[in-house]
């Protein structure tokens, strides 16, 4: 564990993001803290400070090739530099067969795809220069495979990895790194409208937790908790048919569920 790092946290205004920005406050780190909210930056910086870490926040949109830049001329400035960069902004995005929207998945895409995209383009000569450095992608256990009217989601996510597999290989050797983290369910504002129980469905301070002793041991994927990562795995392996048959009981449970919920008019 090195204390006073210097970090970059995109998605930082709330759950995973936050609560990383609050968890490396209790090491001294010193953060660029990054989302559109600013009032909700502001308050999570106050917090790093108040627990003894130091923060700068930068409210901006990701999707923006520019905001990349911005971070880094900010952690430039205020701490000479980056030592992790947690690109962990993200966005849900349903797009249904029956109203099949592609600015959905524009939208989505820019966010948890090209928001990484960008920010490797700013870091990674940085980084390469220096000699060192850790790149970490937030992707998600959704990214396993296709799932009703969550293709746009899971797609991102699922370019993402590839994405960063692809940099860690050719990082390999080096004292840069790059870290892809998928969670399972955790509770924050993203999971809030889930209409169905999530499994194993987990608290923002112990993803953080989890994510931060993956990135001191440069775990190359870190997919948690266990029990989600090894029944993706499983669902990853079984027959086609046997996946859709599986898919298809649990999409229709949910939407008897959802319709039955609704007020009758
Ligand atoms: N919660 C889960 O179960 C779960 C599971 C697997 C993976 N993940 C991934 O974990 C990451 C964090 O999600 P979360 O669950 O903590 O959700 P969250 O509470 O909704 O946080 C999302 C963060 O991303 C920021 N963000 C969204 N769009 C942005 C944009 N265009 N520009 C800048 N910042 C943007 C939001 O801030 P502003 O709105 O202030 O911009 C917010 O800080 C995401 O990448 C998500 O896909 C979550």
């Amino acid at each position: 564990m090195e204390p006073h790092q210097r970090i970059i946290i995109t998605g930082a205004s709330s759950g995973i993001g936050r609560a990383l920005a609050l968890a490396y406050a209790a090491r001294k780190a010193r953060m660029v803290l990054v989302a559109r909210r600013e009032g909700r930056l502001v308050e999570v910086a106050d917090r790093v400070m108040a627990r003894g870490g130091d923060a700068v926040v930068l409210a901006a949109d990701v999707a923006e090739r520019s905001t990349a830049q911005k971070v880094l001329e900010l952690a430039q400035e205020r701490f000479g530099g980056v030592d992790v960069a947690i690109m962990n902004a993200g966005r849900r995005g349903s797009m249904p067969a029956a109203a099949f929207d592609a600015s959905i998945a524009a939208e989505v895409m820019a966010v948890n795809y090209l928001s990484v995209c960008y920010m490797l383009e700013a870091l990674l000569p940085e980084m390469r220069r220096a000699g060192r450095g850790t790149l970490v992608a937030i992707g998600s256990l959704a990214a396993c495979r296709g799932m009703p009217e969550s293709g746009a989601y899971s797609a991102s996510k699922g370019a993402l990895a590839t994405l960063m597999e692809s940099l860690r290989t050719e990082l390999r050797n080096s004292d840069l790194h790059a870290i892809a983290v998928a969670p399972g369910f955790v509770r924050t504002e993203m999971t809030a409208p889930n209409q169905f129980r999530m499994p194993l469905l987990m608290e923002a301070d112990e993803a953080a937790r989890r994510i931060i002793r993956a990135i001191d041991r440069r775990r190359p994927i870190y997919r948690f908790p266990l029990g989600t990562s090894l029944a993706v795995r499983l669902l990853q392996v079984i027959p086609v048919a046997l996946y859709d048959r599986l898919v298809a009981w649990g999409y229709m449970r949910l939407r008897r569920d959802h319709a039955s919920e609704r007020p009758h008019e």
